[in-house]
């Protein structure tokens, strides 16, 4: 599970992705899924290793708790703070994915964790990735199809017509298909590509749904008529422990070959 560079109601509000992120790195398998990106990365003492798009810097925290020599960056001055303050003794900077401050064959291990789908030219990233690392190093990108959000709700149209309609405030809510080709297209060999999905029926990820919901009202997709009638079949799943949300999520993974 993830949210993009907006809290669940979709507005930007670097705070509540934090929190949102916080609670999607508690969900059910998300540590699962984290500890499997250090696996295929090959995380051992000594390994160096750069997290894109880092947010809160979680990941950097836990690999370097493996031995590696972690380091974070994100674009946002806010994130590197916070991430800064979470994790003292880590190494975070601000950068942009399509322009990596390191040297060529710098790093042994590349990891972007629901960042691609934020990025209008996601193959300028892979590019990087392939540049930064050094001959042989590891690449692990992962994240979630916008589309693919399986919401069980009263009206099944409606439910598919706001999934939509959030999913296109994205600027790639589908990269995650294209994990695979863009890992190959740019210098990775021995890809492979794992999906996990992400189940989620605790009456906490209400907001989740709604937030799905208010974001359709604003691109104009439904009313707030039917918003508010989608809302209130959810609440009352998730009163009556009957809230299902299910997202795959696609973890690829590439050695740069050449
Ligand atoms: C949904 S958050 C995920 C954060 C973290 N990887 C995690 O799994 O919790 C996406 C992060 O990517 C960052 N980001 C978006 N576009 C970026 C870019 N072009 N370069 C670097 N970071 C970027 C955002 O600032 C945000 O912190």
């Amino acid at each position: 599970m993830s949210i993009t560079s907006a809290d669940p109601s979709g507005r930007d509000h670097r705070p509540a992705l934090l929190a949102v992120l916080d609670a999607v790195d508690r969900a059910p398998g998300a540590a699962a899924l984290r500890a499997r990106s250090y696996a295929l990365l090959g995380v051992a003492a000594g390994t160096r290793l750069l997290d894109v798009g880092c947010g809160g810097g979680l990941a950097v925290a836990e690999a370097g708790a493996l031995g590696a020599f972690a380091a974070g960056v994100d674009r946002d001055e806010e994130m590197i703070a916070a991430a800064r303050g979470r994790h003292p003794g880590h190494a975070f900077a601000v950068a942009d994915a399509t322009a990596l401050p390191y040297e060529d064959g710098a790093w042994d291990a590349y990891r972007a964790d629901k960042v691609l789908h934020e990025l209008p030219d996601p193959g300028a990233a892979l590019a990087e990735a392939h540049r930064v690392l050094a001959p042989g190093g590891r690449a692990v990108i992962t994240g979630q199809d916008w589309d693919a959000f399986v919401l069980d709700a009263e009206d099944g149209l409606l439910t598919r017509t706001i999934v939509h309609a959030r999913a296109d405030q994205v600027p790639g809510p589908r990269v995650v298909r294209r994990f695979r080709g863009l890992l190959l297209d740019h210098g990775f060999g021995e890809v492979t590509v794992e999906v996990t999905t992400a189940v989620l029926t605790d009456a906490r990820w209400l907001p989740l749904a709604t937030g799905l919901a208010e974001a359709a009202v604003r691109a104009g997709a439904v009313s707030s008529g039917q918003a508010a009638a989608w809302t209130a079949d959810q609440a009352e799943r998730a009163a009556a422990n009957r809230f299902f949300l299910a997202v795959p999520v696609f973890t690829a993974s590439g050695t740069r070959s050449r």
